[in-house]
Protein backbone atom coordinates (compact mmCIF):
# COMPACT_ATOMS: atom_id res chain seq x y z
CA UNK A 1 0.00 0.00 0.00
CA UNK A 2 1.33 3.08 -1.07
CA UNK A 3 -0.05 6.88 -0.38
CA UNK A 4 0.99 10.14 -1.21
CA UNK A 5 1.13 13.30 0.37
CA UNK A 6 0.32 17.08 -1.43
CA UNK A 7 -0.16 20.46 0.39
CA UNK A 8 -1.65 23.48 -1.06
CA UNK A 9 0.57 24.52 -3.71
CA UNK A 10 0.57 26.90 -6.92
CA UNK A 11 0.53 28.82 -9.10
CA UNK A 12 2.21 26.25 -11.43
CA UNK A 13 5.37 26.62 -13.62
CA UNK A 14 7.09 25.18 -16.58
CA UNK A 15 6.97 21.98 -18.46
CA UNK A 16 5.98 18.30 -18.11
CA UNK A 17 6.44 16.04 -20.54
CA UNK A 18 3.36 14.20 -21.96
CA UNK A 19 4.04 10.35 -22.57
CA UNK A 20 2.76 7.43 -24.79
CA UNK A 21 -0.77 7.00 -24.07
CA UNK A 22 -1.59 4.02 -21.72
CA UNK A 23 -4.83 2.70 -23.60
CA UNK A 24 -2.67 2.52 -26.37
CA UNK A 25 0.70 1.22 -25.84
CA UNK A 26 -1.39 -2.09 -24.01
CA UNK A 27 -3.10 -2.81 -27.39
CA UNK A 28 -0.25 -2.15 -29.43
CA UNK A 29 1.50 -4.83 -27.13
CA UNK A 30 -1.48 -7.34 -28.03
CA UNK A 31 -0.57 -6.56 -31.24
CA UNK A 32 2.38 -8.09 -31.39
CA UNK A 33 0.95 -11.22 -31.45
CA UNK A 34 -0.16 -10.79 -34.59
CA UNK A 35 3.13 -11.20 -36.50
CA UNK A 36 6.32 -13.55 -35.36
CA UNK A 37 9.46 -11.48 -35.48
CA UNK A 38 11.08 -8.86 -33.31
CA UNK A 39 8.54 -5.35 -32.92
CA UNK A 40 10.32 -2.44 -30.89
CA UNK A 41 7.35 0.24 -29.42
CA UNK A 42 8.97 3.75 -28.53
CA UNK A 43 7.29 6.33 -25.82
CA UNK A 44 6.15 3.54 -24.11
CA UNK A 45 5.90 4.84 -20.37
CA UNK A 46 7.18 3.25 -17.01
CA UNK A 47 3.79 2.38 -16.19
CA UNK A 48 2.40 -0.79 -13.99
CA UNK A 49 -0.30 -1.40 -16.54
CA UNK A 50 2.55 -2.24 -19.34
CA UNK A 51 4.52 -4.22 -17.07
CA UNK A 52 1.42 -6.52 -16.71
CA UNK A 53 0.80 -6.43 -20.13
CA UNK A 54 4.46 -7.77 -21.38
CA UNK A 55 4.05 -10.63 -18.04
CA UNK A 56 1.01 -11.62 -20.30
CA UNK A 57 3.26 -11.73 -23.01
CA UNK A 58 5.99 -13.60 -21.49
CA UNK A 59 3.55 -16.23 -20.04
CA UNK A 60 2.66 -17.16 -23.91
CA UNK A 61 6.69 -17.37 -24.97
CA UNK A 62 7.21 -14.20 -26.12
CA UNK A 63 10.08 -11.73 -25.10
CA UNK A 64 9.56 -7.87 -23.94
CA UNK A 65 12.69 -5.93 -22.63
CA UNK A 66 13.04 -2.78 -21.87
CA UNK A 67 16.16 -1.52 -23.56
CA UNK A 68 15.71 1.90 -23.01
CA UNK A 69 13.32 4.05 -20.82
CA UNK A 70 10.86 4.48 -23.17
CA UNK A 71 11.77 1.93 -25.45
CA UNK A 72 10.47 -1.98 -25.23
CA UNK A 73 11.69 -4.84 -27.70
CA UNK A 74 9.62 -7.49 -27.94
CA UNK A 75 9.87 -10.73 -30.23
CA UNK A 76 6.83 -13.06 -30.68
CA UNK A 77 8.15 -16.90 -31.59
CA UNK A 78 6.71 -18.47 -34.43
CA UNK A 79 5.03 -20.85 -31.49
CA UNK A 80 3.30 -19.65 -28.94
CA UNK A 81 0.96 -20.92 -25.97
CA UNK A 82 -2.33 -18.49 -26.87
CA UNK A 83 -3.37 -18.49 -23.10
CA UNK A 84 -4.40 -15.94 -20.53
CA UNK A 85 -4.19 -16.37 -17.08
CA UNK A 86 -6.44 -15.55 -14.51
CA UNK A 87 -3.64 -13.98 -12.73
CA UNK A 88 -2.76 -11.28 -14.76
CA UNK A 89 -5.98 -10.47 -16.59
CA UNK A 90 -7.38 -10.19 -13.27
CA UNK A 91 -4.75 -7.04 -12.32
CA UNK A 92 -5.83 -5.86 -15.89
CA UNK A 93 -9.03 -5.94 -17.89
CA UNK A 94 -7.84 -4.27 -21.14
CA UNK A 95 -5.86 -7.76 -21.65
CA UNK A 96 -9.03 -9.22 -23.04
CA UNK A 97 -7.89 -7.37 -26.10
CA UNK A 98 -5.55 -10.57 -26.89
CA UNK A 99 -8.69 -12.84 -27.98
CA UNK A 100 -8.92 -11.05 -31.70
CA UNK A 101 -4.99 -11.48 -32.49
CA UNK A 102 -4.75 -14.33 -30.83
CA UNK A 103 -8.01 -16.51 -32.50
CA UNK A 104 -6.75 -15.24 -36.16
CA UNK A 105 -3.33 -15.95 -36.08
CA UNK A 106 -3.26 -19.44 -33.87
CA UNK A 107 -7.10 -20.44 -34.21
CA UNK A 108 -7.59 -20.69 -30.99
CA UNK A 109 -7.62 -19.10 -27.12
CA UNK A 110 -8.30 -19.59 -23.78
CA UNK A 111 -8.71 -16.46 -21.76
CA UNK A 112 -9.38 -15.81 -18.35
CA UNK A 113 -13.01 -13.66 -18.02
CA UNK A 114 -11.82 -10.15 -17.02
CA UNK A 115 -11.80 -8.11 -13.62
CA UNK A 116 -10.10 -4.68 -13.92
CA UNK A 117 -11.17 -1.24 -12.74
CA UNK A 118 -13.69 -1.19 -9.89
CA UNK A 119 -16.62 1.12 -11.30
CA UNK A 120 -19.57 -1.43 -12.10
CA UNK A 121 -20.00 -3.73 -14.52
CA UNK A 122 -18.13 -4.16 -17.48
CA UNK A 123 -19.38 -6.40 -19.90
CA UNK A 124 -17.47 -8.30 -22.98
CA UNK A 125 -20.73 -9.48 -25.01
CA UNK A 126 -20.05 -7.04 -27.88
CA UNK A 127 -16.13 -8.31 -28.07
CA UNK A 128 -17.63 -11.55 -28.61
CA UNK A 129 -20.41 -11.00 -30.86
CA UNK A 130 -18.24 -8.76 -33.22
CA UNK A 131 -15.24 -12.00 -33.35
CA UNK A 132 -18.52 -14.56 -33.22
CA UNK A 133 -19.91 -12.92 -36.62
CA UNK A 134 -16.32 -13.06 -37.98
CA UNK A 135 -16.48 -17.17 -37.63
CA UNK A 136 -15.08 -17.67 -34.29
CA UNK A 137 -17.03 -19.84 -31.51
CA UNK A 138 -16.88 -19.38 -27.64
CA UNK A 139 -17.65 -21.72 -24.62
CA UNK A 140 -16.80 -20.13 -21.19
CA UNK A 141 -16.16 -22.67 -18.43
CA UNK A 142 -14.28 -22.63 -15.41
CA UNK A 143 -14.06 -18.78 -15.57
CA UNK A 144 -12.27 -18.82 -19.16
CA UNK A 145 -13.43 -18.22 -22.52
CA UNK A 146 -12.58 -21.08 -24.74
CA UNK A 147 -12.55 -19.70 -28.16
CA UNK A 148 -11.93 -21.61 -31.67
CA UNK A 149 -11.44 -20.84 -35.26
CA UNK A 150 -10.28 -23.12 -37.85
CA UNK A 151 -10.25 -19.74 -40.19
CA UNK A 152 -12.21 -15.77 -39.84
CA UNK A 153 -14.14 -14.47 -42.71
CA UNK A 154 -14.41 -11.40 -43.30
CA UNK A 155 -17.71 -9.75 -43.28
CA UNK A 156 -19.66 -6.81 -41.90
CA UNK A 157 -19.92 -6.20 -38.12
CA UNK A 158 -21.59 -3.95 -37.10
CA UNK A 159 -21.58 -2.71 -33.10
CA UNK A 160 -24.37 -2.19 -31.24
CA UNK A 161 -22.29 0.52 -29.32
CA UNK A 162 -18.81 2.31 -30.17
CA UNK A 163 -17.09 0.17 -28.16
CA UNK A 164 -13.51 1.12 -27.85
CA UNK A 165 -12.29 -2.73 -26.97
CA UNK A 166 -14.59 -4.55 -29.28
CA UNK A 167 -13.68 -2.46 -31.92
CA UNK A 168 -9.92 -3.32 -31.03
CA UNK A 169 -10.71 -6.94 -31.05
CA UNK A 170 -13.20 -7.18 -33.68
CA UNK A 171 -9.83 -4.92 -35.97
CA UNK A 172 -7.61 -7.45 -34.91
CA UNK A 173 -8.87 -10.47 -36.11
CA UNK A 174 -9.95 -9.24 -39.23
CA UNK A 175 -6.79 -8.47 -40.19
CA UNK A 176 -6.02 -12.40 -41.01
CA UNK A 177 -9.33 -12.81 -41.77
CA UNK A 178 -10.08 -13.71 -45.91
CA UNK A 179 -11.52 -11.23 -47.63
CA UNK A 180 -12.37 -7.58 -46.75
CA UNK A 181 -14.03 -6.83 -42.84
CA UNK A 182 -15.98 -3.92 -42.61
CA UNK A 183 -16.65 -2.47 -38.62
CA UNK A 184 -19.91 -0.63 -38.66
CA UNK A 185 -20.41 1.97 -35.57
CA UNK A 186 -16.69 1.52 -35.14
CA UNK A 187 -14.87 3.74 -32.22
CA UNK A 188 -12.80 6.73 -33.14
CA UNK A 189 -10.89 7.18 -30.20
CA UNK A 190 -7.61 8.52 -31.02
CA UNK A 191 -5.80 4.93 -30.11
CA UNK A 192 -7.73 2.91 -32.25
CA UNK A 193 -6.01 5.10 -35.33
CA UNK A 194 -2.73 4.40 -33.62
CA UNK A 195 -3.53 0.91 -33.33
CA UNK A 196 -4.27 0.63 -37.10
CA UNK A 197 -1.27 2.82 -37.75
CA UNK A 198 0.84 0.29 -36.27
CA UNK A 199 -0.43 -2.97 -37.77
CA UNK A 200 -0.64 -1.65 -40.80
CA UNK A 201 3.44 -0.78 -40.83
CA UNK A 202 3.28 -4.77 -39.93
CA UNK A 203 2.15 -5.08 -43.17
CA UNK A 204 -1.45 -5.01 -42.51
CA UNK A 205 -4.24 -3.40 -45.06
CA UNK A 206 -6.73 -0.80 -42.72
CA UNK A 207 -8.84 1.88 -43.76
CA UNK A 208 -10.87 4.38 -41.71
CA UNK A 209 -9.65 4.03 -38.64
CA UNK A 210 -10.44 7.02 -36.18
CA UNK A 211 -13.56 6.97 -37.81
CA UNK A 212 -17.00 4.71 -37.55
CA UNK A 213 -16.19 2.99 -40.40
CA UNK A 214 -13.24 0.73 -40.31
CA UNK A 215 -12.29 -1.52 -43.66
CA UNK A 216 -9.76 -4.07 -43.22
CA UNK A 217 -8.66 -6.13 -46.24
CA UNK A 218 -7.40 -9.53 -44.43
CA UNK A 219 -4.02 -10.28 -45.79
CA UNK A 220 -2.08 -13.84 -45.26
CA UNK A 221 0.24 -14.39 -41.54
CA UNK A 222 3.35 -14.18 -43.91
CA UNK A 223 2.24 -10.94 -45.18
CA UNK A 224 2.38 -9.53 -41.65
CA UNK A 225 6.20 -8.50 -40.05
CA UNK A 226 7.86 -7.38 -36.79
CA UNK A 227 7.96 -3.40 -37.30
CA UNK A 228 9.02 0.15 -35.30
CA UNK A 229 6.28 2.42 -33.98
CA UNK A 230 5.97 5.27 -31.86
CA UNK A 231 3.07 5.21 -29.42
CA UNK A 232 0.78 8.36 -29.56
CA UNK A 233 0.90 11.05 -26.87
CA UNK A 234 -1.75 10.37 -23.74
CA UNK A 235 -4.20 12.43 -23.85
CA UNK A 236 -5.52 11.38 -20.74
CA UNK A 237 -2.03 12.46 -18.85
CA UNK A 238 -2.61 15.53 -20.82
CA UNK A 239 -5.68 16.47 -19.33
CA UNK A 240 -4.01 15.41 -15.56
CA UNK A 241 -1.76 18.27 -15.99
CA UNK A 242 -4.11 21.11 -17.33
CA UNK A 243 -6.33 19.91 -14.46
CA UNK A 244 -3.65 20.58 -11.89
CA UNK A 245 -2.66 23.76 -13.34
CA UNK A 246 -6.51 24.63 -13.39
CA UNK A 247 -6.69 23.97 -10.24
CA UNK A 248 -3.52 25.80 -8.75
CA UNK A 249 -3.72 27.92 -11.08
CA UNK A 250 -0.31 29.11 -13.08
CA UNK A 251 1.07 29.05 -16.30
CA UNK A 252 2.92 25.60 -18.15
CA UNK A 253 3.90 23.19 -21.38
CA UNK A 254 2.64 19.81 -22.45
CA UNK A 255 5.35 18.86 -24.22
CA UNK A 256 4.17 16.61 -26.86
CA UNK A 257 0.61 16.40 -26.01
CA UNK A 258 -1.51 16.29 -29.05
CA UNK A 259 -4.06 19.33 -28.67
CA UNK A 260 -5.72 17.57 -31.78
CA UNK A 261 -6.67 14.72 -29.87
CA UNK A 262 -8.52 16.53 -27.15
CA UNK A 263 -10.54 19.17 -28.94
CA UNK A 264 -13.39 18.88 -27.14
CA UNK A 265 -12.01 18.82 -23.75
CA UNK A 266 -9.91 21.93 -24.92
CA UNK A 267 -13.46 23.52 -25.58
CA UNK A 268 -15.20 22.72 -22.14
CA UNK A 269 -11.61 23.96 -20.50
CA UNK A 270 -12.25 27.13 -22.52
CA UNK A 271 -15.55 27.91 -21.33
CA UNK A 272 -14.29 27.26 -17.78
CA UNK A 273 -11.24 30.01 -18.42
CA UNK A 274 -8.59 28.10 -19.16
CA UNK A 275 -6.05 29.75 -22.09
CA UNK A 276 -4.50 26.97 -23.94
CA UNK A 277 -2.68 27.48 -27.27
CA UNK A 278 -0.70 25.04 -29.47
CA UNK A 279 3.14 24.98 -28.59
CA UNK A 280 6.16 23.83 -30.97
CA UNK A 281 6.33 21.61 -27.96
CA UNK A 282 3.39 20.52 -27.26
CA UNK A 283 0.25 22.79 -25.70
CA UNK A 284 0.12 25.92 -23.58
CA UNK A 285 -2.16 26.64 -20.76
CA UNK A 286 -2.68 29.42 -18.71
CA UNK A 287 -5.29 29.05 -15.32
CA UNK A 288 -7.58 32.05 -14.88
CA UNK A 289 -7.82 33.51 -11.04
CA UNK A 290 -10.89 31.17 -10.96
CA UNK A 291 -12.34 28.75 -12.77
CA UNK A 292 -16.20 29.11 -13.90
CA UNK A 293 -18.83 25.86 -13.88
CA UNK A 294 -20.27 24.28 -16.53
CA UNK A 295 -22.34 21.16 -17.15
CA UNK A 296 -20.72 18.44 -19.07
CA UNK A 297 -21.74 14.92 -20.35
CA UNK A 298 -19.27 12.19 -20.69
CA UNK A 299 -19.60 10.27 -24.54
CA UNK A 300 -18.04 7.97 -26.71
CA UNK A 301 -14.83 10.28 -28.72
CA UNK A 302 -14.87 12.99 -29.89
CA UNK A 303 -16.84 13.52 -26.92
CA UNK A 304 -15.61 14.33 -23.54
CA UNK A 305 -13.77 11.06 -22.29
CA UNK A 306 -15.02 8.92 -19.27
CA UNK A 307 -11.64 8.95 -18.05
CA UNK A 308 -11.62 13.32 -17.76
CA UNK A 309 -15.16 12.96 -15.69
CA UNK A 310 -13.02 12.46 -12.09
CA UNK A 311 -10.68 15.55 -13.59
CA UNK A 312 -13.53 17.34 -14.61
CA UNK A 313 -15.43 16.94 -11.33
CA UNK A 314 -12.24 18.03 -9.45
CA UNK A 315 -12.22 21.27 -11.47
CA UNK A 316 -15.77 21.85 -10.88
CA UNK A 317 -15.81 21.31 -6.87
CA UNK A 318 -13.54 24.78 -7.20
CA UNK A 319 -14.99 26.33 -9.58
CA UNK A 320 -17.57 29.41 -9.80
CA UNK A 321 -20.77 28.33 -9.97
CA UNK A 322 -22.53 24.98 -10.35
CA UNK A 323 -21.73 22.01 -12.83
CA UNK A 324 -23.52 18.93 -13.90
CA UNK A 325 -21.91 16.21 -14.47
CA UNK A 326 -23.42 13.20 -16.41
CA UNK A 327 -21.84 9.58 -16.97
CA UNK A 328 -23.03 8.34 -19.87
CA UNK A 329 -20.55 5.23 -20.03
CA UNK A 330 -19.85 3.43 -16.83
CA UNK A 331 -22.89 4.71 -14.48
CA UNK A 332 -20.95 3.19 -11.21
CA UNK A 333 -18.41 5.63 -12.07
CA UNK A 334 -18.59 8.17 -8.99
CA UNK A 335 -16.88 6.09 -6.37
CA UNK A 336 -14.74 9.46 -5.75
CA UNK A 337 -17.30 12.06 -4.59
CA UNK A 338 -17.53 10.78 -1.45
CA UNK A 339 -13.88 11.31 -1.52
CA UNK A 340 -14.00 14.70 -2.72
CA UNK A 341 -16.82 15.33 -0.51
CA UNK A 342 -14.43 14.55 2.84
CA UNK A 343 -12.40 16.98 1.50
CA UNK A 344 -14.77 19.77 2.00
CA UNK A 345 -16.67 19.99 -1.93
CA UNK A 346 -20.03 20.09 -2.30
CA UNK A 347 -21.28 17.20 -4.80
CA UNK A 348 -24.74 15.35 -4.70
CA UNK A 349 -24.67 12.67 -6.82
CA UNK A 350 -28.18 11.11 -8.76
CA UNK A 351 -28.10 7.64 -10.37
CA UNK A 352 -25.65 9.01 -13.01
CA UNK A 353 -26.05 12.51 -12.54
CA UNK A 354 -23.32 14.43 -10.26
CA UNK A 355 -24.07 18.27 -9.35
CA UNK A 356 -21.45 20.06 -8.29
CA UNK A 357 -21.40 23.83 -6.61
CA UNK A 358 -18.33 25.33 -6.15
CA UNK A 359 -16.37 25.98 -3.32
CA UNK A 360 -13.49 28.20 -3.00
CA UNK A 361 -10.91 26.00 -1.11
CA UNK A 362 -10.97 22.32 -0.26
CA UNK A 363 -10.08 21.57 3.46
CA UNK A 364 -7.10 18.32 2.98
CA UNK A 365 -8.31 15.14 4.53
CA UNK A 366 -6.99 11.55 4.43
CA UNK A 367 -8.90 9.99 1.36
CA UNK A 368 -8.53 6.77 -0.44
CA UNK A 369 -7.82 6.03 -4.53
CA UNK A 370 -10.34 4.35 -6.00
CA UNK A 371 -8.86 4.01 -9.46
CA UNK A 372 -6.57 5.58 -12.02
CA UNK A 373 -7.81 8.52 -12.92
CA UNK A 374 -9.98 9.21 -9.56
CA UNK A 375 -6.18 8.59 -7.56
CA UNK A 376 -4.74 11.45 -9.75
CA UNK A 377 -7.83 13.84 -9.17
CA UNK A 378 -7.70 13.07 -5.28
CA UNK A 379 -3.75 14.01 -5.58
CA UNK A 380 -4.77 17.69 -7.63
CA UNK A 381 -8.00 18.38 -5.30
CA UNK A 382 -5.31 18.50 -2.92
CA UNK A 383 -3.17 20.81 -4.66
CA UNK A 384 -6.46 23.51 -3.37
CA UNK A 385 -7.27 21.95 -0.42
CA UNK A 386 -6.07 23.89 3.19
CA UNK A 387 -3.43 21.99 5.60
CA UNK A 388 -2.59 18.31 4.09
CA UNK A 389 -4.26 15.30 2.03
CA UNK A 390 -2.94 11.83 2.46
CA UNK A 391 -4.06 9.84 -0.95
CA UNK A 392 -4.11 6.19 0.35
CA UNK A 393 -4.20 2.90 -1.94
CA UNK A 394 -1.96 5.61 -5.07
CA UNK A 395 -0.44 2.29 -6.22
CA UNK A 396 -3.69 2.65 -8.38
CA UNK A 397 -1.61 5.61 -9.84
CA UNK A 398 0.77 3.65 -11.13
CA UNK A 399 -0.80 1.86 -13.08
CA UNK A 400 -1.38 4.69 -15.62
CA UNK A 401 0.66 7.38 -14.80
CA UNK A 402 4.34 7.46 -14.46
CA UNK A 403 5.50 9.51 -11.51
CA UNK A 404 3.07 11.69 -11.33
CA UNK A 405 4.48 13.20 -8.34
CA UNK A 406 7.66 13.87 -9.69
CA UNK A 407 6.36 15.85 -12.76
CA UNK A 408 4.44 17.62 -10.32
CA UNK A 409 6.89 18.74 -7.85
CA UNK A 410 8.69 19.73 -11.11
CA UNK A 411 6.02 21.94 -11.51
CA UNK A 412 5.95 23.84 -7.86
CA UNK A 413 3.56 21.34 -6.80
CA UNK A 414 4.47 20.34 -2.67
CA UNK A 415 4.03 16.76 -3.18
CA UNK A 416 5.59 13.39 -2.07
CA UNK A 417 5.15 9.93 -1.16
CA UNK A 418 4.09 9.65 2.28
C1 LIG B 1 -13.57 2.79 -22.02
C2 LIG B 1 -13.72 4.14 -22.68
C3 LIG B 1 -12.35 4.60 -23.08
C4 LIG B 1 -11.46 4.59 -21.82
C5 LIG B 1 -11.44 3.21 -21.17
C6 LIG B 1 -10.64 3.14 -19.90
C7 LIG B 1 -15.58 5.00 -24.02
C8 LIG B 1 -16.50 4.74 -25.14
N1 LIG B 1 -14.64 4.05 -23.80
O1 LIG B 1 -13.03 1.88 -22.98
O2 LIG B 1 -12.40 5.87 -23.66
O3 LIG B 1 -10.18 4.96 -22.15
O4 LIG B 1 -12.77 2.84 -20.88
O5 LIG B 1 -11.27 3.76 -18.84
O6 LIG B 1 -15.64 6.00 -23.36
N2 LIG B 1 -19.88 -2.43 -23.28
C9 LIG B 1 -20.77 -3.47 -23.30
N3 LIG B 1 -20.36 -4.65 -23.84
C10 LIG B 1 -19.12 -4.85 -24.36
C11 LIG B 1 -18.21 -3.77 -24.32
C12 LIG B 1 -18.62 -2.58 -23.77
O7 LIG B 1 -21.89 -3.35 -22.84
O8 LIG B 1 -18.82 -5.95 -24.84
C13 LIG B 1 -20.28 -1.13 -22.71
C14 LIG B 1 -19.50 -0.78 -21.46
O9 LIG B 1 -20.06 -1.33 -20.30
C15 LIG B 1 -19.58 0.73 -21.48
C16 LIG B 1 -19.51 1.05 -22.97
O10 LIG B 1 -19.97 -0.11 -23.63
O11 LIG B 1 -20.79 1.17 -20.97
C17 LIG B 1 -18.12 1.46 -23.48
O12 LIG B 1 -17.23 0.41 -23.28
P1 LIG B 1 -15.83 0.31 -24.03
O13 LIG B 1 -15.60 1.46 -24.93
O14 LIG B 1 -15.68 -1.05 -24.56
O15 LIG B 1 -14.88 0.38 -22.80
P2 LIG B 1 -13.36 0.34 -22.85
O16 LIG B 1 -12.81 -0.32 -24.05
O17 LIG B 1 -12.99 -0.18 -21.52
Amino acid sequence: MSAIRVRASGPLAGSVPIGGAKNSVLKLLAATLLAPGEHVLRNVPAIVDVECMSELLRTMGCTVERFEPHALRIVRPETITPEAPYELVERMRASIVVLGPLLTREGRARVSLPGGDDFGSRPIDMHLKGLEMLGARFTTAHGYIEAEAAELHGTRVTLEYPSVGATENALMAAVLAKGTTVIDNAAREPEIWDLASFINRMGGRILGAGTSTITVEGVSPDELSGVEHTVVADRIEAATYLTAVAVAGGEIVLEGARADHMDMLIQKLGDMGLRTSPDPAGLWAMAPPRLRAVDVATLPYPGVATDYKPLMVTMLAVADGVGIVTENIFRGRFRYVDELVRMGADIRTDDHHAIVRGVDRLSGAPVRAPDIRAGAALVIAGLRADGETVVHDAEHIDRGYEDLVGRLRALGADVEHA
